[in-house]
């Protein structure tokens, strides 16, 4: 059994700008290069770009912030996600983003906010972004387990603000 040849492009995903709220290990930031490359082929701009399965929608943001289409249609059935993408395009986004910056990451404060049942929609935005930050791999099912040390290098800092792409959308 021989090494399979493959004539592949390989991405390399740290080079795409990590525009998203959300960590999504495994998620579609391979896929930005392949529809940057066909929306720039086009002979127009398109009016909407739509992105199922939207998640952290690395790709649909990747298209807003390179003016590569108009609008952005994102479609998300999970409601902890959904209230992220709510909150921010309701005006909220600057506020998330305070909050997420102040944010005084200890263990305690960690295990507080996750014991919540979130009473608003702000809240809960809140609580599903620390979730992503500190559940080992981004992983947000009940049940998954916290990071000890940080992934990718330091990553957390614990005493610190939480560690987190800036909200730029509002
Ligand atoms: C792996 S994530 C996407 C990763 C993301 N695009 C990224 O790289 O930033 C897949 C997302 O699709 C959502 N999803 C799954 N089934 C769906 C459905 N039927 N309709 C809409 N969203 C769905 C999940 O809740 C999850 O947030």
């Amino acid at each position: 059994m021989g090494i399979r040849k493959t004539t592949e492009q390989v991405i390399n995903v740290a080079s795409v700008p990590h525009r998203s709220p959300f960590r999504y290990p495994g998620g579609k930031t391979w896929l930005v290069p392949y529809v940057r490359k066909w929306l720039k082929s086009l002979p127009f701009l398109p009016h909407e770009f739509g992105e199922p399965y939207a998640g952290g929608a690395i790709v649909g943001l990747s298209v807003l912030f390179e003016d590569l289409a108009h609008k952005l249609k994102i479609v998300e059935i999970d409601e902890d996600v959904a209230s992220v993408w709510t909150t921010i395009l309701s005006n909220q986004g600057g506020r998330l983003a305070s909050k997420i910056a102040s944010f005084e990451l200890t263990s305690d404060t960690v295990k507080w906010w996750l014991a919540q049942r979130p009473r608003t929609l702000f809240d809960r935005a809140f609580q599903t972004i620390l979730k992503n930050r500190v559940q080992r791999g981004g992983i947000m099912a009940p049940g998954a387990g916290l990071v000890k040390r940080g992934e990718n290098g330091p990553g957390l800092v614990i005493g610190g603000p939480l560690p987190c792409a800036a909200v730029r959308l509002s």
